[in-house]
């Protein structure tokens, strides 16, 4: 099978850390670079002490993120980086023939006036949205196979669409009635010194942040509206819990159709994910967990009908680092290298 040169631009922040964990250890991937602009010089294995074990990290060394090199080391090129900066890479990397996929939110939305009003500044690459295609494998899996430009989901909108979509397509919950919670821990925010992520800020606490109108919500309701066949909002409330990775969703529904016949919602899912390796649906007295998908690529998905409310819950747990970012990416590289899309994925 062929091999795959692969690039991790933003390697040195928590994404960027993790792909590099998961790529090291690929079968099919060489990894030919990985950039940071403050460690450019450094040895993996120097900056990362826990990858030295692996013969790479002593010889591969961080360089300055330059796309005219990068495009001649790499067939692929990962964008582990801030918002606004992804796109400023992406553009010449796509015209020296690389394919790109993006982990921050640059290429997420299909409209540049809907990211301008989330983001705060004009799109930097409007011309390439359409070719962008939404990273998410359970949906787009025939899209991103053909793709020159993946634009990997966020964190929370994983955690909140796969519960979400085969119900809606299938039409058993009101689209107007979706009301999304969401725990995060601290590394969703990335490496980044800021007070309101230190350690004694975070610690032994539990705050809600970035409501009425995370920006989030761009992409979530741009994908719930395609799956509704309907323009729909949803109430969406994220907040920052005291652990290092994971994030577990509950979302609050009202059937169509009172009452919703349990059978229903489980051929639901089990039509949309019987064959999805990465969607765990949990059954019995089983609800998920952050620490059973921690360093996992695996989402878990479960729901309870409230007699007494009439409203249908829906929870979900994955590794926002993993499933939420890297992981997800690397099963978009799976697809598009023509790998077994668990390549690469099965460990923790
Ligand atoms: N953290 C998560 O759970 C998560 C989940 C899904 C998606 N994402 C998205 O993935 C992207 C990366 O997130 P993260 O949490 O890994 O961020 P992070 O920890 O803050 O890392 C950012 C990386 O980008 C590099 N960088 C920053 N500004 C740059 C610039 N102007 N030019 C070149 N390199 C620059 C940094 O390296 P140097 O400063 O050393 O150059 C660092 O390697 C973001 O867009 C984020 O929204 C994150």
């Amino acid at each position: 099978m062929k091999t795959i040169q692969a690039a991790v631009v933003g390697a040195s922040g928590y994404s960027g850390e993790e792909l590099v964990r998961l790529l090291l250890s690929h079968p099919q991937v060489e990894l030919c670079a990985v950039t940071s602009r403050q460690y450019a010089g450094q040895t993996l294995a120097q900056i990362f002490p826990k990858f030295a074990h692996h013969p790479r990290a002593k010889t591969l060394h961080f360089s300055e993120p330059k796309a005219e090199l990068l495009s001649r080391q790499a067939q692929v090129v990962f964008l582990a980086l801030p918002h606004g900066v992804a796109a400023e890479f992406a553009v010449p990397l796509l015209q020296q023939g690389c394919q790109v996929i993006d982990l921050s939110a640059d290429f997420r939305v299909k409209s540049a006036g809907v990211y301008k009003e989330f983001y705060a500044h004009d799109h930097p690459a409007p011309e390439l949205l359409a070719q962008a295609v939404y990273g998410l494998p359970e949906l787009y899996r025939a899209e991103i196979k053909t793709a020159s430009l993946i634009a990997s989901p966020g964190c929370y909108p994983t955690s909140i669409l796969l519960p979400l979509i085969p119900l809606l397509r299938a039409r058993l919950i009101d689209p107007a009635e979706i009301i999304a919670d969401s725990l995060s821990g601290v590394s969703g925010a990335g490496r980044k010194a800021e007070l309101d992520y230190l350690f004694v800020e975070c610690n032994e606490s539990v705050r809600p942040y970035g409501l009425p109108k995370h920006r989030h919500l761009s992409e979530i309701e741009q994908e719930l509206s395609a799956a509704a066949g309907e323009r729909l909002t949803i109430q969406f409330t994220p907040h920052l819990i005291p652990i290092n990775r994971g994030i577990l969703s509950t979302i609050y529904t009202v059937p169509t159709a009172p009452p919703v016949s349990p059978a229903a919602v489980e051929e639901a899912y089990r039509a949309a994910y019987q064959d999805e390796p990465f969607v765990r649906l949990l059954t019995g007295k089983a609800l998920p967990d952050t620490k059973n998908v921690a360093g996992t690529n695996a989402i878990e998905i479960a729901w309870r009908l409230d007699p007494r409310t009439g409203r249908l819950i829906l929870m979900s747990a994955i590794d926002n680092l993993v499933k939420g970012a890297s992981g997800q990416a690397v099963q978009s590289l799976n697809i598009l290298g023509g790998f077994p899309e668990t390549t690469g994925l099965l460990g923790s």
